[in-house]
């Protein structure tokens, strides 16, 4: 116990009112502080109020992916430049080094390959296991329009109720069945519904009218990068995304992919962070890729 306060005079600062500020993310104003902060620690809470998440979860359902044969190479020098990282707690714990202190949203739904009907999903990892491993937030996919609409999207409202137990944000992933098309109308459709059935935050893709599917969206979107495409193009897209709304970007293929991985990350960071034009975030690309 400390020895009892003596100092006498003291300061109520009355001349300084308590602020009392929105939670800067759209959406979460309601949840509670651990909700807040892991939030706040995938997004960029005292600046942009963006993200740049680095995916690399691809193999829960395709195996080794063209750039992530191996994680720990291609992987770990890549890590400095993001927010955070999506990936499964497979790779977390084989080859992220605990001492790494970088945010981490952890795939928490799994169950067929690529070999396989790919709505066929169920949850793949407790939510015990997420605070366990100090994630940030769980992903989920929801196919919907998906022969398994229904599982796949209870799968998420499963996690979203264990996750308000713990403060565990969730993240729906919208997942485009084989025969629907990545339209407006389907992307506003699935956005909307994992909103309303209570993720803290959705991954999409971009698409033309993207502003209409961000409006109509009452928590942040952030998108895919999807198939690599030429850098310029990529950086182009992830521009586009944030002038129309997205509260970042969750890329994996078109930076680890890329020529220049490290060069590319700090490229759609210019684009995410500091509102760089596509030109002179591809000139730094380029720069950076010769080594300046
Ligand atoms: C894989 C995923 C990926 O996390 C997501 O698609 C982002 O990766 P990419 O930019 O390569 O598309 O959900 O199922």
């Amino acid at each position: 116990m400390p020895e009892a306060d003596t100092k006498e005079e003291k300061n109520f600062y009355l001349d300084i009112p308590v602020k009392n500020e929105a939670f800067f993310l759209k959406g979460s104003n309601s949840y509670d502080w651990g909700m807040k902060n892991r939030l706040a620690r995938i997004f960029n809470a005292s600046n942009s109020g963006k993200t740049v998440m680095l995916a690399f979860d691809h193999g829960y359902f395709q195996g080794p992916t063209t750039g992530l044969e191996r994680p720990d190479v291609t992987i770990l020098p890549l890590m400095p430049y993001a927010d955070a990282l999506m990936l499964t707690r497979g790779v977390l714990r084989t080859t992220i080094p605990p001492s790494a202190n970088k945010s981490v949203v952890m795939r928490a739904s799994g169950g067929p390959s690529i070999l396989k009907e790919l709505s066929n999903e169920h949850i793949a990892c407790s939510i015990d296991d997420a605070v366990r491993m100090n994630v940030c937030a769980v992903a989920v996919q929801v196919f919907v329009g998906g022969e398994y609409e229904t599982q796949s999207v209870t799968n998420m409202t499963h996690l979203v109720d264990a996750g308000m137990r713990v403060g565990m944000p969730v993240l729906g992933v919208t997942a485009v069945g084989k025969e629907l098309t990545r339209d407006a109308r389907y992307i506003r459709l699935a956005t909307r519904m994992i909103a309303e059935l209570g993720a803290a935050f959705v991954k999409t893709y971009f698409i033309p009218e993207f502003e209409t599917v961000t409006a109509a969206c009452p928590v942040p979107i952030v998108i895919a990068g999807g198939k690599k495409l030429p850098e310029r193009e990529a950086l182009q897209m992830a521009r586009d995304a944030i002038q129309q709304g997205a509260a970042g970007v969750d890329m994996g293929r078109n930076i680890f992919q890329s020529a220049a991985p490290v060069a590319m990350i700090k490229a759609v960071r210019k684009v995410v962070h500091e509102n760089w034009s596509v030109a002179q975030a591809f000139e730094f690309f380029e720069s950076e890729k010769r080594g300046k």
